[in-house]
């Protein structure tokens, strides 16, 4: 095997997938390459295939399809003892029996090396060997130093804290020089003083062992303070891999921004070349999309500027404020919507101001639209408030089994009585569920044609309501005007509505 150069590529994961038996597609499709040398650090919520996508790696678990290949060969079949790799578990699967010199010095015992010999004749000839004790000995010491914890070879394991243990496991993963360490949420178990200390003592340990780290987390702090390159993933697939700095700044999508830190993620709408409207507001931003496109917009918090009322693009209420060490975490109501802000200085809550955000500090990305989602609540019997509109609904879809009394109170499939007045509902309506009517009373709610556009064989259009600028969004054969007033309406079965929260009986 040739020796690679920092930076050649070690890793190579082509087509990478994992089905499980059940039918569970862990890993789906994976492509991407790691430099020689990388920190490189897979992130994303529990269950997004982390843990199963290292275990390929590892060679604990082999893919359905596609192959790993390690310096340009493919390994997807070799046993985990034959890759240059060690792991380092979430939990340290330590021997508790054995001390620290015993625990990391498991491996190197068995471990058997090609020595070669000279004989009298000056022929030289190789031996399959153990490793002799003082080499033994050499090599632990030097991992010990590595983990800072010289001096603790004779402690039992059971008497070492979190930290310390942790430590061990990291000592017994390098003491076999594997060209390249997989972490598993090696510091899961750890409280946060710890986590942070040893951070850092790993990615000092990174850089003095100058090898490949694969590292797993589902801390979105760690990934962005420890990493070279993250891979964010989400449900087997992968979302985006980039250095900190890309991820945070230019996250490709809003599962990746609302993931990556604190954002506000705003529904907005192109209305213009470089313009784009959320909150009530034609903000000017840099990226172009087409006209009358619907997109998440995302703002971080600290770049949301607050002004003197009147003096920005938008004005609203501070609402709360809480001091975080350095700033002050303020969130400002704007109508409904909240917008989290930061900065050092403090307003107090109750305090009238204005937001200015930079047209550079506005990100903004494609929404793929399929259905039209709306936060609601219920009136009182079958009706339910969104979009500006109260329409007629059918509550007993909340509870499989159940039916309204005459009272107009719902009983559960199993007698219970629930009273759903003001309950927080999510709503959600097709595109293909709205029709609009030119009579105003004939809908749940009334608002202007925003937009029609020619989708081939129908139009999409876009209604909007004068308040709080909903929009309902939803495709018809027939014309209209843009500007029309109509009012819409839902079927009452196409409204689907799903409970926010549990309701307490
Ligand atoms: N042996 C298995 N059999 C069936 N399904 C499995 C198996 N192992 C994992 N899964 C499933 O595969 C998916 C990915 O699991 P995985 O352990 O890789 O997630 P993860 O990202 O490491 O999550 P966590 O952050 O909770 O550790 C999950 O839905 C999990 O339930
Ligand atoms: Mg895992």
């Amino acid at each position: 095997m040739a020796e690679l150069k920092k930076n050649e590529k070690i890793i190579e994961l082509i087509d990478l997938t994992r089905q499980f038996e059940d039918g569970v597609v862990a890993v789906d499709n994976l492509n991407l390459y790691i430099r020689k040398g990388e920190f490189v650090t897979f992130l994303g919520p529990s269950g997004c295939g982390k843990t199963t996508t290292l275990r390929m790696i590892a060679g604990f678990d082999k893919p359905t399809s596609g192959k790993i290949l390690l310096n340009g060969e493919d390994i997807s079949l070799l046993p985990p003892n034959k890759r240059p790799i060690n792991t380092v578990f979430q939990r340290y699967a330590l021997f508790p029996h054995l001390n620290v010199y015993d625990n990391i010095a498991f491996g190197l015992r068995l471990k058997k090396i090609k020595v070669t010999y000279k004989d009298k004749n000056g022929n030289t000839f190789e031996k399959i060997e153990k490793l002799k004790k003082a080499e033994i000995t050499k090599k632990v010491e030097k991992a010990l130093k590595m983990v800072d914890l010289e001096g603790f070879e004779k402690r039992s394991v059971s008497t070492l804290s979190g930290g310390q243990q942790q430590r061990v496991a990291i000592a017994r993963a390098i003491v076999n020089e594997p060209k390249i360490l997989l972490l598993d949420e090696p510091l899961g178990a750890l409280d946060l003083k710890m986590r942070k200390d040893m951070q850092l003592e790993l990615k000092e340990m990174h850089k003095k062992l100058g090898i490949t780290f694969i590292y797993v987390t589902h801390d979105q702090e760690e990934a962005l303070t420890m990493s070279d390159t993250i891979v964010v993933m989400k449900d087997g697939i992968i979302q985006q891999v980039g250095t900190p700095t890309d991820i945070y700044n230019e996250p490709k999508n809003s599962f990746v921004a609302d993931f990556i830190g604190e954002s506000n993620i705003f529904s907005g709408t192109i209305v213009g070349d470089k313009k784009v409207r959320f909150i009530g507001h034609n903000f000017d931003c840099v990226d172009e999309f087409e006209k009358n496109e619907k997109v998440d917009v995302v703002v971080r918090p600290e770049d949301v500027v607050l002004l003197d009322e009147g003096k920005g693009q938008v004005d609203g209420k501070i609402v709360s404020s809480i001091f975080k060490g350095v700033h002050y975490e303020m969130i400002m109501m704007v109508g409904k919507t909240e917008i989290v802000c930061q900065d050092t200085v403090e307003r107090k809550v109750g305090e009238k101001v204005s937001l200015h955000i930079e047209p550079d500090l506005i990100h903004i990305m494609a929404k793929e639209f399929s259905s039209n989602k709306y936060d609601g609540y219920i009136t009182k019997k079958n009706t339910v408030c969104f979009g500006d509109g109260e329409f007629e609904c059918d509550v007993t879809q909340l509870y499989p089994g159940s039916f309204l009394d005459e009272e107009g109170y719902l009983i559960t499939a199993e007698g219970d009585k629930i009273d759903l007045t003001d309950v927080d509902v999510n709503v959600e309506v097709g595109l293909k569920d709205i029709e609009i009517s030119d009579d105003q009373d004939a809908g749940g709610a009334i608002g202007n044609i925003v937009s029609m556009i020619y989708k081939g064989d129908h139009y999409q259009l876009i209604v909007r309501t004068d308040e709080n600028e909903e929009d309902f969004v939803f495709d018809t054969e027939y014309t209209w005007n843009e500007n029309d007033r109509v009012s819409v309406i839902i079927p009452k079965e196409k409204i689907k509505l799903t409970l926010k929260q549990e309701i307490k009986r």
